[in-house]
Formats: structure tokens, C-alpha cells, sequence
């Protein structure tokens, strides 16, 4: 079987399981001969030997059923880096590129700042930020130790120096004095029927959710985030499209000031940020 054959085939058997099945054969495919889809293509005739065509038909079996194009591959592109993942925690989202873009617009300035990302997980938003702006101080902490150990990969990987805590929320975070605290903490609500669909039924329920009404954690880092920020020090969270007006009353009621709120790619306001003023 040749690589054309094998990318027609796999699309055709993932066809009613997969809104991208030709795209998905072609990256899987990809994946198994380590090239890129562009070298794949130029060489369609090229024959699989048996382990590669094993190898690619498990895969696309069980991308059939359901698991993650990124589990499957281990790794995600997020804010044009890669990133490796695994199920110990989310795979990066393209939503949570407007924590980043936020953050960057509004320290722009040559300040070098202190910044906190809470419930990193794979290190996504702390490791984009730092590739941005290396002289800054990141910290970031999970409350999974596996989360962190991924975490602790990906900047070795991308050669980030970023501090790494082991922290239910803000329990062993030791410093007062962050400029900024971002967090995409599990915000689902736990009866969500969303949670039984798509890529989420292989992510742990750890990162995802978060009480009856998905805010406990939002309300969590809300209510104790000024006791760890400066003097005019930010608080950024990522939030559901459902939940921009109590998220809003959240930062209201904890005397949060300059309230913004950023909609993301797909125009649903999914990012809280506020001001605290000691
Ligand atoms: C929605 S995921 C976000 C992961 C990553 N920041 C991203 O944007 O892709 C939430 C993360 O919060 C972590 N988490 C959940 N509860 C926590 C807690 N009590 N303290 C610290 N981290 C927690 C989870 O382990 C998970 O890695």
C-alpha cells in the first residue's frame, strides 16, 4: 500500500467519527513516517512497509473511537510552539491564545513583571508568555504532579526557565508581590452534558470541572488572588461562553476595578481581567 492508498483508506474508515477525517489520516500518517504533511504529500507512490501501515491503521482505529488527534501524537501546537501533552491534563486550547494576546497588549512596556500562572498544566500560557518576554519572572504551579512533570518537559524543550510549584491553588505560593496572576482553572459545570462528547471524555475531570455551577475555582482564585498581587496588580482568567456576567459580578464583589472582558476567535467573551487596587 502506497501513502495515497493509505491516506484514502484512513480518512474513508474515520468518516463518520471525524469532522476532519482526511486531515486527521494525513497528520496521523505524518505522525508514523515522522515527516510533515507537505513531505507526505509530494510523495503519494512511496510504499509503507508492514510495521508503518500496522502502526498507522492502530492509530487511526483509535482515533475512531474517539481518542484525541493530540494524544495520539503527543503533542499540540499552541501560540506556534510545540507542545507536548498527555492525559494528565488539558490539551491546549487555540481560546486560551486570548489570555496570552491580553497579557502581552498590556504590558508592553519595558517593566520587567511577576507573573503567576495558576493550574498551568501542560505550561501552555507560561511558557508562550516567556517565550515572549524571557526577561520576566514566571512562576506557575498545578495541583497534579504529573501535570507538572509534563510542564517541566515542555520547558525543557523550548529552553524556558520557569519556576514550577506544587500548589492547590494558592496554598504553597510563599510570594505577595505578583504584577499578574492568569489562570485558565476548570470552570465545566459537573452535570455538563458536554462532558460525554468530543475530546474532553479523555481529559481528566481534575481540569475540567469545577462544582454544580462550573465557578467554585474562579470564585476560589477571586476571592484570595489580592493577598498575592502588588499594588494595581492584574488577575486574568479564562471563563466559559456561558459565564461572562457571573464571572463579571465575581470581580465586582471581590473589588476588582478596570473590569475587562475579551471575546475570543469565535466572538464569545471568554476572558475576565480586573485590577486590584490595595
Ligand atoms: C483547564 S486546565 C488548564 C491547563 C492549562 N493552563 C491550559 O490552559 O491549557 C486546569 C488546570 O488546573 C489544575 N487544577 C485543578 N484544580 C487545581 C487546584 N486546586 N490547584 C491548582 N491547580 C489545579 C488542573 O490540574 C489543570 O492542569
Amino acid at each position: 500500500m502506497n501513502r495515497q492508498q493509505a491516506v484514502l483508506q484512513g480518512s474513508e474508515q474515520l468518516s463518520e467519527s471525524s469532522p476532519s477525517d482526511l486531515l486527521d489520516a494525513q497528520l496521523l500518517l505524518s505522525f508514523v513516517l515522522q515527516c510533515n504533511t507537505a513531505q507526505l504529500l509530494t510523495w503519494p507512490e512511496k510504499q509503507l512497509d508492514k510495521d508503518q501501515q500496522l502502526r498507522y491503521f492502530q492509530l487511526i482505529a483509535q482515533r475512531r473511537r474517539g481518542h484525541p488527534l493530540a494524544h495520539l501524537t503527543g503533542s499540540r501546537e499552541f501560540w506556534s510552539l510545540d507542545f507536548f501533552v498527555d492525559n494528565s491534563t488539558l490539551i491546549p486550547r487555540p481560546e486560551t491564545e486570548t489570555l496570552i494576546e491580553f497579557t502581552l497588549e498590556k504590558f508592553s512596556g519595558d517593566k520587567q513583571i511577576k507573573l503567576l500562572d495558576m493550574g498551568t498544566g501542560s505550561g501552555a500560557i507560561a511558557i508562550s508568555i516567556a517565550s515572549e518576554r524571557p526577561g520576566w519572572k514566571i512562576f506557575a504551579s498545578d495541583i497534579s504532579e504529573p501535570a507538572l512533570n509534563l510542564a517541566k518537559k515542555n520547558c525543557q524543550q523550548l529552553q524556558n526557565s520557569i519556576t514550577l510549584v506544587h500548589s492547590n491553588w494558592f496554598d504553597n505560593i510563599t510570594a505577595h508581590d505578583f504584577d499578574v496572576i492568569i489562570s485558565n482553572p476548570p470552570y465545566i459545570a459537573d452535570n455538563d452534558p458536554h462532558l460525554s462528547t468530543g475530546d474532553v471524555r479523555f481529559e481528566p475531570h481534575s481540569a475540567l470541572t469545577s462544582g454544580s455551577t462550573g465557578m467554585d475555582d474562579i470564585n476560589h482564585l477571586c476571592l484570595f488572588a489580592r493577598h498575592y498581587l502588588t499594588a494595581n496588580g492584574w488577575l486574568i482568567i479564562e471563563h466559559g461562553y456561558n459565564q461572562k456576567q457571573p464571572v463579571y459580578d465575581c470581580f465586582v464583589k471581590n473589588k476588582f476595578t478596570a473590569i475587562e472582558q475579551k471575546q475570543d476567535l469565535s466572538g464569545h467573551t471568554r476572558m475576565t481581567a480586573g485590577k486590584i487596587t490595595l
